[in-house]
C-alpha cells in the first residue's frame, strides 16, 4: 500500500478525519453543493449514485441531504473509513450500501451518476485511467461523473509555488502547522500528481465526453464529465 494511504486505516487519524478536508480543500462545502447541482441536472430524484472513495461519508451525507430520494453505493478499501461513513450518514445510513474494496468490488450498476472526490490523486496514472474506465462502464449512457482531486501544473517551478500555498491555506484554516507541513512532505514524496490537462485526457481516454472543469482552488480541480 502507498504510505500516504496508511492513515486511512489508523483509528486515531480516522477519528479526526472530518476536520481535515474543510481545512485543506478551499470551498469544500461548496464543492459538495456544486456536485449535487451537477448531478441533479441529469439525475431523477430516485437516482442511484456510485461513490468511489466514499470513506468518511462526507459527500454521501451532503448528497443525501440535497435530494431525499437518491441512494448510494459507496466503495472504499478502508474498513475504518467506511465505519466512519456509516456514523456520518446517521439517519441516512439506510440509503447507502457500503462496499469495502476498490472499483472492481463495487456493484455493476448501471448507475445514474458517480462521484470520486479527493481520491483519484492517490492512484498512479495507469490505475487512475483503469479506474475511470471501470466507473464509466458502470454508468448509464449520458450519466454525469463528478471528480475532484489534487491536480495542478507539474513543472518544478509550479510545484514550488503551489504546494506551499496548499500548506499555507491549511494553516490559515486552522490546521496544526506541523501536520500541514508533514502533509506537504508526504504529498511531494508519495503522490504521482498530474496536471489538469493530463487528468482531463485520462477522463476522455476512459470514455467520458464533455469533460468540463467546474472547480479550481489552489492545488485542487474538479470536473463534470458524461458517460
Ligand atoms: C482523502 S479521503 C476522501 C474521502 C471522501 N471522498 C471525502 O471527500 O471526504 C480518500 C479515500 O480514498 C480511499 N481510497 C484510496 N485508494 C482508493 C482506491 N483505489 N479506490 C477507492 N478509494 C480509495 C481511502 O481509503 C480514503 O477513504
Amino acid at each position: 500500500m502507498n504510505a500516504i494511504l496508511a492513515p486511512f486505516s489508523d483509528p486515531d487519524h480516522v477519528a479526526r478525519y472530518a476536520d481535515g478536508p474543510p481545512r485543506f480543500v478551499p470551498g469544500y462545502a461548496s464543492l459538495h453543493r456544486m456536485t449535487a447541482v451537477l448531478i441533479a441536472e441529469r439525475v431523477p430524484p430516485s437516482g442511484r449514485i456510485l461513490v468511489l472513495g466514499a470513506g468518511g461519508g462526507l459527500e454521501m451525507k451532503a448528497l443525501a441531504e440535497a435530494e431525499p430520494g437518491w441512494t448510494f453505493d459507496g466503495v472504499d478499501p478502508s474498513a475504518e473509513m467506511l465505519a466512519l461513513a456509516e456514523r456520518t450518514l446517521g439517519a441516512h445510513a439506510g440509503r447507502a450500501r457500503l462496499h469495502q474494496g476498490y472499483i472492481d468490488n463495487g456493484p455493476e450498476g448501471p448507475f445514474d451518476a458517480a462521484t470520486c472526490l479527493l481520491t483519484l490523486h492517490f492512484l498512479a496514472a495507469d490505475e487512475r485511467r483503469r479506474t475511470a474506465m471501470e466507473i464509466h462502464r458502470r454508468l448509464k449512457p449520458g450519466a454525469p461523473f463528478v471528480a475532484a482531486h489534487s491536480s495542478f501544473p507539474q513543472s518544478a517551478a509550479d510545484r514550488a509555488l503551489w504546494l506551499p500555498r496548499y500548506t499555507a491555506f491549511a494553516i490559515a484554516s486552522g490546521a496544526d502547522p506541523d501536520q500541514a507541513r508533514n502533509a506537504q512532505v508526504s504529498v511531494e514524496a508519495n503522490l504521482d500528481l498530474l496536471s489538469p490537462e493530463q487528468d482531463e485526457a485520462i477522463l476522455r481516454e476512459a470514455g467520458f465526453s464533455e469533460v468540463t472543469p467546474f472547480y479550481a482552488a489552489f492545488t485542487w480541480r474538479g470536473w463534470v464529465a458524461y458517460a
